[in-house]
């Protein structure tokens, strides 16, 4: 069973790539994927890159080309409820596209011909995964020079994602009020999750994601972002893999 790692950027796959025992280098979809083994485990990792037409094609590759079973995602995103500061950690439980809207043919938000608006993850692997947050930060924590990992406060459920970066409070009250006044009570903002959950549903695949949170997708984003991946977000998601590679059936 080979378990499909999906990395959002570079920075946060090279922990993972020093890691992979007999790294095999495979070109497609115009995409460098690393197959080999972590931990014991047979993987492959891939960059999502940004968007959700390039994730698409990233975890369609990687279930048709690569016989991925099943799907973990690691990346950053926007925290958008109260009290989802950065420096946490989200593991999604659904995936909303905050960015979907065929009205009138359809209901605002629902992905048309699908019937259906959320795209749940997997429970249990994502129940793994949520084990394993609570791990990888005690690692991150006590072996990284920043506070947040000892400070990270951890949270479960909804994440939307869209084909935008959110940078801007009034966009944040916007996008949030919309949402909510459908039903849909998100924690973050990202700008890939759903369109793997959507990949990973057409399959009948187990999906689970994780999201360190790296700006209030205010108008300081754009400036915390870059470093913030660098110096924390691939730190814990090398520590959160490792941690869930061993949980792993
Ligand atoms: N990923 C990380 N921060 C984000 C933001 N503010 N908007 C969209 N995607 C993000």
């Amino acid at each position: 069973m080979t378990t499909a790692i999906l990395s959002a950027v570079a920075e946060e796959q090279a922990g993972l790539l020093e890691l992979l025992h007999s790294p095999r280098r495979l070109n497609r979809a115009g995409r460098e994927f690393w197959q080999g083994e972590l931990l014991g485990q047979p993987v492959v990792l891939g960059l999502s890159r940004m968007g959700k037409v390039a994730a698409a094609t990233t975890a369609t590759t990687l279930i048709e080309a690569f016989g991925a079973s099943r799907l973990v995602f690691t990346g950053v995103a926007g925290g958008v409820a109260r009290g989802v500061k950065v420096g946490d950690v989200v593991v999604a439980t659904e995936f909303v596209q905050h960015d979907m809207n065929a009205s009138p043919l359809f209901p605002r938000y629902q992905v048309p011909l699908y019937d259906r608006t959320r795209f749940a993850c997997d429970e249990a692997l994502s129940a793994l995964l949520s084990q394993a947050v609570v791990e990888g930060l005690k690692t991150a924590a006590s072996q990284s020079a920043s506070s947040y990992a000892a400070q990270a406060g951890v949270h479960r459920g909804l994440i939307a994602s869209g084909d935008r970066f959110v940078s801007a409070a009034a966009e944040v009250s916007a996008l949030q009020a919309d949402l909510q006044d459908a039903g849909h009570a998100v924690l973050a903002v990202e700008m890939e999750g759903a369109a793997v959950a959507q990949v990973c549903f057409d399959y009948g695949l187990p999906f689970a994601a994780v999201r360190t949170i790296s700006d209030r997708a205010d108008e300081q984003a754009h400036v915390d972002f870059p470093k913030f991946v660098t110096e924390v977000a691939s730190q814990y998601a090398l520590a959160i893999i490792e941690a869930f590679m061993r949980k792993l059936p």
